[in-house]
């Protein structure tokens, strides 16, 4: 008989885990990711699931994910055990007509919740959802290098975008619309989530200022990519502000401009200003 953990969306989320964990994203229980299942793969595993355990809040209201199925991980749960058994460690959940409780049908057999920042990955997928129903995966790690900068960098939207497209011409083109940057906040809670969506509606990757990044995308492969591209850009960074405080030299605003025609992407003026 088939299982859950047969189904192709669950094993490439099981391989992003393992992935993020060897990157060294994933200290302890450290990030979160979920990931909002198709139609057919709901119907895949439908028989598979339990749906008469009680609801619960979500600690938000996301109405327009009104019976939408998600898998996501656990709270505690450590990136590392995902793949040795993902059903300890990982859930699959149902969001109900109102917008407000959710259920947990597979998954956390030992008990468990799904993951503290339910607000923020809803309230990012609602988002999402409501701007190209095609955006899949929410995604949160611990980078170092991304972190080390939200203690040295300006904590501005458009520092932290034009410092990291500065660090590798691929930047800017898979990241075209730039990066958003939430102030600390008590993380788990509603207000950071209502902050964080906020900056999805204009951007795939916020910041969280000494604490780690979330990035959307339509997959899997696109999702961890972003997270890899921005986290590669920001450790070059980390190199070269440790070798000395200035650039020798750098790519310019106009050199920006000259590799978004020819790569046909838009970048934003406010990105391109003088220094
Ligand atoms: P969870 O274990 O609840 O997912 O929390 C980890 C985390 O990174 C909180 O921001
Ligand atoms: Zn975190």
């Amino acid at each position: 008989m088939m299982k859950v953990t047969d189904a192709e969306f669950v094993k490439q989320f099981v391989r992003m885990c393992d992935d993020g964990f060897n990157q060294g994203w994933h200290e302890r229980n450290g990030g979160n990711l979920s990931y909002r299942m198709k139609p057919e793969e709901v119907a895949e595993v439908k028989e598979l699931l339990d749906e008469t355990k009680e609801f619960q809040p979500i600690g938000t209201e996301v109405k327009n994910l009104a019976g939408e199925y998600f898998l996501v991980t656990g709270s505690g749960k450590y990136f590392r055990n995902v793949i040795l058994v993902p059903e300890e460690n990982i859930c699959i959940i149902k969001v109900d007509e109102t917008g407000t409780l959710f259920q947990i049908c597979w998954g956390l057999v030992k008990g468990g919740r799904p993951t503290s920042e339910l607000p923020t990955h809803l309230m990012n997928h609602e988002v999402k959802v409501l701007l190209n129903e095609n955006y899949r995966v929410i995604y949160h790690a611990h980078p170092a290098n991304l972190i080390a900068l939200s203690f040295v960098l300006p904590l501005e939207d458009r520092v932290f975008t034009r410092e990291l497209w500065e660090m590798a011409t691929e930047c800017p083109v898979v990241f075209p619309d730039g990066l958003g940057v939430v102030p600390w906040m008590v993380p788990g809670g509603r207000d950071i989530a209502v902050e964080t969506s906020k900056l999805m509606k204009k951007y795939d990757a916020a910041v969280w200022a000494h604490h780690g990044l979330f990035c959307a995308g339509f997959d899997f492969d696109l999702t961890f990519g972003l997270m890899h591209t921005i986290e590669k850009a920001a450790e070059i960074l980390v190199k070269v502000r440790s070798m000395q405080d200035f650039k020798l030299q750098t790519i310019k605003p106009d050199e920006f401009r000259h590799l978004a025609k020819d790569f046909h992407v838009t970048l934003p003026e406010e990105f391109l200003y003088e220094k």
